[in-house]
């Protein structure tokens, strides 16, 4: 057994990082400014959108796409129940109601074949969430919105270095939010970004980032500027830093390095993982993808193995190895199950997936000899909780 705990995640801060802050911190402009515009030109030429605007978290960043796509009281929005709360609960501040469709068991991805039985007249969007950084079926999902008139915005919190038929995650659809929370592929501390191929909606996402202000407080304050700005619609206080930006133009620099260290250990626990039966691991998918490997998640088969899940993070917690639950399904929260409720009846899927999946160690972070202590730690308990076991 490991001597010393071994963190679920860790983000990686280097010296780089450190002396853009510090040169920020100096420099007199902290906030949104030259910064935060240099990340959102990276990210475009990253990704290949035409427009990037960043906010303060991936749970504004789709508070207010969700508005750029007109979504309106009363409207219908069919989600994934596999996602964070963020997915849905900024559909409700906006009092949209969220449509939960299952997943599949394979993928752990939105099922189009159970997004295309939800939908209503009332149905307004679509909102996929590339789950662990596995692309959704893209042309499956764009050609059913298509056909229902529906808009599109790819959930990319999971999904920065995602790529479906050799397009980058954020090109896929009329919007999509990234999160670089510290867990994430990329970090900003906290932070998130919108693209957009739509003008129009780059436009908008600019105002109600800012307070639905006309003016950026660079554009006011800035030599050359004025300070005179008028409010043009309701907005909010989503805007990213330069200090967080700061951050995010290194991090963005060692994506490539970063996620090829978290494909090596994702492959590396496939291999191993792969032949036990007590296990189920996500499966890739036959079209042409790059999985980011934001996460690694394993999920027990009840019927074969004699512990849940909760007592299994438990147990791998006092082997010394830190776990996350990615996710409990929005229809089992208790605000959630209630706000919902009868949604729950055809969601089997996920309702099995949420009460036995758990997310392993996985990032660039991780060692040979880490990697080594997760499989054996996971090895461990799966011979000693087996089925298999007991009935030999
Ligand atoms: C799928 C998904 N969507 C949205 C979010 C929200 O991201 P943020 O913490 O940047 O608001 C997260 C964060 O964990 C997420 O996993």
């Amino acid at each position: 057994m490991r001597s010393e705990f071994l963190p679920f995640s860790k983000p990686q801060i280097g010296q780089e990082e450190i002396d853009e802050v510090v040169d920020s911190l100096k420099s007199g402009w902290i906030t949104t400014g030259p910064k935060v515009q240099k990340f959102e030109s990276l990210f475009t030429g990253y990704t290949g959108s035409p427009h990037a605007v960043a906010v303060n978290s991936a749970t504004s960043g789709l508070h207010i796409a969700y508005l750029a796509a007109g979504i309106k009281p009363g409207d219908e929005v069919i989600t994934s129940p596999m996602t964070f709360i963020s997915t849905v609960s900024m559909l409700v501040a906006i009092g949209a109601k969220p449509v939960l469709a299952d997943i599949d068991l394979k993928t752990l991805n939105i099922d189009p074949a159970q997004i295309e039985k939800k939908i209503t007249p009332k149905t307004k969007a679509i909102v996929p969430v590339h789950f662990a950084g596995l692309p959704c079926d893209m042309d499956a999902i764009n050609a059913i919105a298509k056909k229902h008139n529906l808009v599109v915005i790819e959930d990319a919190a999971h999904a920065i270095g995602t790529y479906y038929k050799g397009k980058s995650a954020g090109t896929l659809s009329d919007a999509a939010v990234f999160s670089f929370h510290p867990i994430k592929n990329i970090t900003t501390g906290e932070g998130g970004m919108i693209t957009t191929p739509h003008p129009s909606w780059h436009d908008e996402l600019m105002l109600t980032r800012f307070h639905g202000m006309s003016k950026s407080a660079w554009k006011r304050y800035a030599k050359g500027g004025t300070p005179v700005y008028s409010i043009e619609r309701l907005g909010y206080k989503y805007n990213m830093m330069d200090i967080q930006a700061a951050i995010g133009i290194h991090q963005l620099k060692k994506l490539p390095e970063f996620n090829e260290k978290r494909t090596r250990l994702a492959n590396a626990y496939h291999k191993h993982f792969t032949k036990f039966p007590e296990i189920r691991l996500q499966q890739t998918v036959t079209y042409d993808h790059v999985h980011s490997w934001h996460l690694y998640v394993i999920v027990l088969d009840p019927r074969k193995i004699n512990i849940h899940r909760n007592d299994f993070v438990g147990e791998m917690g006092e082997l010394n190895i830190g776990t996350g639950v990615h996710f409990t399904a929005v229809h089992h929260h208790p605000y959630y199950a209630d706000l919902l409720r009868g949604q729950e009846t055809d969601l089997p899927v996920s309702s099995e997936v949420s009460e036995n999946i758990l997310s392993l160690p996985l990032h660039p972070g991780l060692d040979d000899q880490d990697a080594a202590d997760v499989i054996d730690a996971v090895t461990s308990l799966i011979k000693k909780h087996s089925k298999k076991a007991v009935a030999v």
